[in-house]
C-alpha cells in the first residue's frame, strides 16, 4: 500500500553491472544531458574557483536560523503544514537525505545534496520530500552560495528539532553541492520497493544483504515499515532487518532505537487518501508538474487527504513538542493490527483514552487514534530493543542524550575528519567514529632528508617500501572521506592483519622504519618511505623524480581507532596491487575503477599507477602477476611496452575462472608472463587501450616517470583535509 513509482524495468542482464540499474535504466527516455557533460565539461554553474567552504564562512548563520525557524510554521496553500508545523516533514527529509549513507562503500549520504536528483528524488521512500524542499527554496533563493542544498537539508533538520523543543548536538556545515546525479550501486532488482517484489533478506533462502547495500528493497531507506516484505506478523523479521540495515549505517541498537522513537515523537504518517489518487514519481511525470511527483487534487491536500508511505496517523498526542510520549504510549497500550485507509497495514492502541488521541493534522479541535508501524512495535517486541526502549521510558535525560548524538552521528557520519566541519556549532567534543588523529609537527628538511637517505640503506626492497606506503595511504575513500595515510593506522587494529598488506612484510618493514624515524611520526615516516623508494626507482630507470608529498601527520592510537567501524575499509580487491579475495559477481576490472573512483582518481592517474606500482613489483601476496618487467624495482614504463607488445600471446589460465591469463612468446609459445583482469583490461578496453598507448610511447618515458609520481603524492595526501582545511578555520 504504498506509493508505487518504480518503473519497471523490463530487459535481461545476464552478469551483475557494478553499479547495478542506473537512472538510464529506470528512466530511458529521460533528458539525457551527458553529451554537453563530454570532454569533462562540468555542469557545475559555480566552476572551479568557486570555494563553498569560504562562502559558507561567509554566512549570516543566526539569521538564517531565525529564516528557517519562521519558515516552521509559515504554512503555504499548497502544501499546508500539519498541525501548522512543518517542523516533523523536515526532520524526514533530512533523515532521509543523510540516511542512504553505508558504512560499505562509505557512499550515499547527506554530503553532495544528491536527494535533489533521480534516482534518490522518485523513490518510494522519499515520497513527498520534493515538497519540502520546495518549501525551503525561498530560503535558498535568499542566502544563494552561502548555503549549499546540501548543508540546508541538515541545518533545515536541526531547526526543526530545536523549534519544537528537541536536543541537538551540534551542527557542521561544508557540504558542497554537485549538479549531477552521482552513480552510486543502489541495487540489481527490476523493480522498487512493492507489493510481491522480493525482500533482500531472506533467510529460507539463504539470502544476506549484498555489500554495500544498507536497505532491504530498491526504493527504501532502510526496512519496509509494515514488515518484512510487507507482512507485519513477521516481528522476527523486523527486528533483523532493522538490525542489519541500520548496522549497514554504522548505527548500533541504542542509536537505532533512539533515533528511530526520537524521529517519531514528531510528526505522522500520511495515508488518508485511498491508493487510486496516487500519481507517478517526479522524475516520470508531466512536463507541466515542474518537477513534482506524486500529485493528489488541490482540495483533497486542503484537507490533509494525503497519501506518503499509505500510513496513517501520529505516534504521539503531541506531534510537534519534543518528549517521553512515544514510549509512553507504546508501552501503555496494548496494540491491535488495522489497515489504513489507504490500505497500509499498521497497529492502533486498543481502547485508547481521549486525552491519549492525537489532534487531527488539520483540525487541532477533533482529536484521532495515535498509531505504530511494525517497525516501531519491533522496539518493543525484539528483547534488546525492548531493554532499551524502557530505559528510554524511565530516563528522559537518556533519551535527549542519545537522540542528539545519534541525530549528529548520522547527519555527519560522511564528512570525515572534524577538520572538515565549519560554522559556529560544531562541538568541541572529539568523538570515535570521527576517526581523530593527534595534530603531528613538521619535522624539518633535514631530518626528512637523513630519514630518507638512512631508509634506503635500510636493506628494505622498493617494493616492500612503496606496498607499505601504498596500504597506508590507499584506504582513503572520497565517498565518507575516512581512510588515508594520517594516523597511521596501517600499524593498528585491523588493519595491519588485512591479507591484501600481506601481514608479515608489513610488520617487518613498520618496525625497520619505527627504528629508523627520529622524532618523525610513524605516518609521516611511512609515506616519506614510500617517496624515497619511487625516487630511487625512477632514478635508477634514468629519469630522476622527486615525490612531492606533504609532512605532518600524526599517529592515531587503538583507542582512538574503532576496529569495527575500520573493517569495512578492508578491500575486497585491490587491483592497484593485483590482488583479489576470492571470485566475486562482478567483474575484476570493475572493482578496480570502484576502487579508483573511491581514491578520487582520473582515468589517466589510475592508469598510470598501476603501471608503475607493477613495475615497481608492488604487488599483493608477491605474486609477481602483472609485473611485466625484467627488471622489477625500477620506475620504468615497461609494463605498458610488454603489455601492448604484438610479441606477446596471451591465453587464459585453465580452471582460474578467468582470473589469470599467460602471455606466451608468439613465436616460441616459451611463457613469459603472467596477469590478471586488473592488467589485460589496460590492453582490451579500448579507451584504457588508449591511455596505455601514451605510456608506452618511447617518446613519454619521462611523462610516465613525472606523471606517476605526480598520482603517487596525490594518493599519499588525499587525506590531507588538516592541511587544505586550516584556512577556513583562522
Ligand atoms: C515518518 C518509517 C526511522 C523521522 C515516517 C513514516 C514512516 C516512517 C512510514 C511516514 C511517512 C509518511 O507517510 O509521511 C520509519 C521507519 C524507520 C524510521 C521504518 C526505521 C526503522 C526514522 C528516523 C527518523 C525518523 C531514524 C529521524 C531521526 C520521521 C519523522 C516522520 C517520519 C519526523 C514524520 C514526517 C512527517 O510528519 O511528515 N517514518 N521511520 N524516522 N519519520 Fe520515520
Amino acid at each position: 500500500g504504498s506509493i508505487s513509482g518504480g518503473c519497471p524495468f523490463h530487459g535481461s542482464v545476464q552478469t551483475r553491472s557494478l553499479f547495478g540499474r542506473t537512472n538510464r535504466d529506470w528512466w530511458p527516455d529521460s533528458l539525457n544531458l551527458e553529451i554537453l557533460t563530454q570532454g569533462g565539461k562540468s555542469p557545475d554553474p559555480m566552476g572551479e574557483d568557486f570555494d563553498y567552504c569560504e562562502a559558507f564562512n561567509a554566512l549570516d548563520y543566526n539569521a538564517l536560523k531565525a529564516d528557517l525557524t519562521a519558515l516552521m510554521t509559515d504554512s503555504q496553500d499548497w502544501w499546508p503544514a500539519d498541525y501548522g508545523h512543518y517542523g516533523p516533514f523536515f526532520i524526514r527529509m533530512a533523515w532521509h537525505a543523510a540516511g542512504t549513507y553505508r558504512t560499505g562503500d562509505g557512499r550515499g549520504g547527506a554530503g553532495s545534496g544528491q536527494q535533489r536528483f533521480a534516482p534518490l528524488n522518485s523513490w518510494p521512500d522519499n515520497g513527498n520530500l520534493d515538497k519540502a524542499r520546495r518549501l525551503l527554496w525561498p530560503i535558498k533563493k535568499k542566502y544563494g552560495q552561502h548555503i549549499s542544498w546540501a548543508d540546508l537539508f541538515i541545518l533545515t533538520g536541526n531547526v526543526a528539532i530545536e523549534s519544537m523543543g528537541g536536543p541537538v548536538f551540534g551542527f557542521g556545515g561544508g557540504r558542497k553541492d554537485v549538479y549531477e546525479p552521482e552513480t552510486v550501486y543502489w541495487g540489481t532488482e527490476e523493480q522498487w520497493v512493492n507489493e510481491g517484489v522480493p525482500t533482500r533478506i531472506n533467510p529460507k533462502e539463504g539470502k544476506a544483504l549484498d555489500n554495500p547495500l544498507a536497505a532491504i528493497q530498491m526504493g527504501l531507506i532502510y526496512v519496509n515499515p509494515e514488515g518484512p516484505g510487507g507482512d507485519p506478523h513477521d516481528w522476527e523479521g523486523m527486528a533483523r532487518d532493522m538490525r542489519e540495515t541500520f548496522a549497514r549505517m554504522a548505527m548500533n541498537d541504542e542509536e537505532t532505537v533512539a533515533l528511530t522513537a526520537g524521529g517519531h515523537a514528531f510528526g505522522k504518517a500520511h495515508g488518508a487518501a485511498p491508493a487510486p489518487t496516487f500519481r507517478k514519481a517526479p522524475e516520470s511525470e508531466a512536463l507541466e508538474l515542474m518537477g513534482f511527483g506524486w500529485l493528489t487534487d488541490p482540495e483533497e491536500i486542503e484537507k490533509g487527504h494525503i497519501t506518503t508511505s499509505g500510513i496513517e496517523g501520529a505516534w504521539s498526542n503531541t506531534p510537534t513538542q519534543w518528549g517521553g510520549n512515544y514510549f509512553r504510549l507504546l508501552f501503555k497500550y496494548d496494540y491491535e493490527l488495522v489497515k489504513s485507509p489507504a490500505g497500509a497495514w499498521q497497529w492502533q492502541p486498543i481502547n485508547q483514552e481521549y486525552e491519549d488521541m492525537a489532534p487531527d493534522a488539520r483540525d487541532p479541535s477533533k482529536r484521532v487514534p495515535t498509531m505504530m508501524t511494525t517497525a516501531d512495535m519491533a522496539l518493543k517486541r525484539d528483547p534488546e530493543y525492548r531493554k532499551i526502549s524502557e530505559r528510554f521510558r524511565d530516563d528522559q535525560a537518556a533519551l535527549d542524550d542519545a537522540f542528539a548524538r545519534a541525530w549528529f552521528k548520522l547527519c555527519h557520519r560522511d564528512m570525515g575528519p572534524k577538520v572538515r566541519y565549519l560554522g559556529p556549532e560544531v562541538p568541541a567534543e572529539d568523538l570515535i567514529w570521527q576517526d581523530p588523529v593527534p595534530a603531528g609537527t613538521t619535522p624539518s628538511q633535514a631530518d626528512v632528508d637523513a630519514f630518507k637517505a638512512k631508509v634506503l640503506q635500510s636493506g628494505l626492497t622498493v617494493s616492500e617500501l612503496v606496498k607499505a606506503a601504498w596500504a597506508s595511504a590507499s584506504t582513503y575513500r572520497n565517498s565518507d572521506h575516512r581512510g588515508g595515510a594520517n594516523g597511521a593506522r596501517v600499524r593498528l587494529e585491523p588493519q595491519r592483519g588485512w591479507k591484501v598488506n600481506d601481514p608479515e612484510e608489513l610488520d617487518k618493514v613498520l618496525s625497520t622504519l619505527d627504528g629508523l624515524r627520529g622524532s618523525l611520526s610513524m605516518a609521516d615516516a611511512i609515506v616519506l618511505a614510500g617517496a624515497a623508494a619511487v625516487e630511487k626507482a625512477a632514478a635508477d630507470g634514468g629519469y630522476p623524480v622527486k615525490v612531492e608529498v606533504t609532512t605532518g601527520r600524526g599517529d592515531a592510537s587503538q583507542d582512538q581507532t574503532d576496529v569495527d567501524s575500520f573493517a569495512p575499509l578492508e578491500p575486497f580487491a585491490d587491483g592497484f596491487r593485483n590482488y583479489l579475495r576470492t571470485k566475486a559477481d562482478v567483474k575484476t576490472e570493475d572493482m578496480l575503477i570502484d576502487r579508483a573512483n573511491l581514491m578520487g582518481l582520473s582515468v589517466p592517474e589510475m592508469t598510470v599507477l598501476v603501471g608503475g606500482l607493477r613495475a615497481l613489483g608492488a604487488v599483493s601476496g608477491n605474486s609477481g602477476k602483472g609485473v611485466l618487467t625484467a627488471r622489477p624495482g625500477v620506475l620504468s614504463n615497461d609494463f605498458f611496452v610488454n603489455l601492448l607488445d604484438m610479441g606477446t600471446h596471451w591465453s587464459v589460465v585453465e580452471d582460474s575462472g578467468e582470473e589469470e591469463y599467460v602471455g606466451r612468446d608468439r613465436k616460441s609459445g616459451a611463457e613469459k608472463w603472467r596477469a590478471t583482469r586488473a592488467d589485460l583490461i589496460f590492453g582490451s578496453n579500448s579507451q584504457l587501450r588508449a591511455v596505455a598507448e601514451v605510456y608506452a610511447e618511447d617518446g613519454n618515458r619521462e611523462k610516465f616517470v613525472k606523471d606517476f609520481a605526480k598520482a603517487f603524492a596525490k594518493v599519499m595526501d588525499a587525506d590531507r583535509f588538516d592541511l587544505t582545511y586550516a584556512k577556513y578555520h583562522k
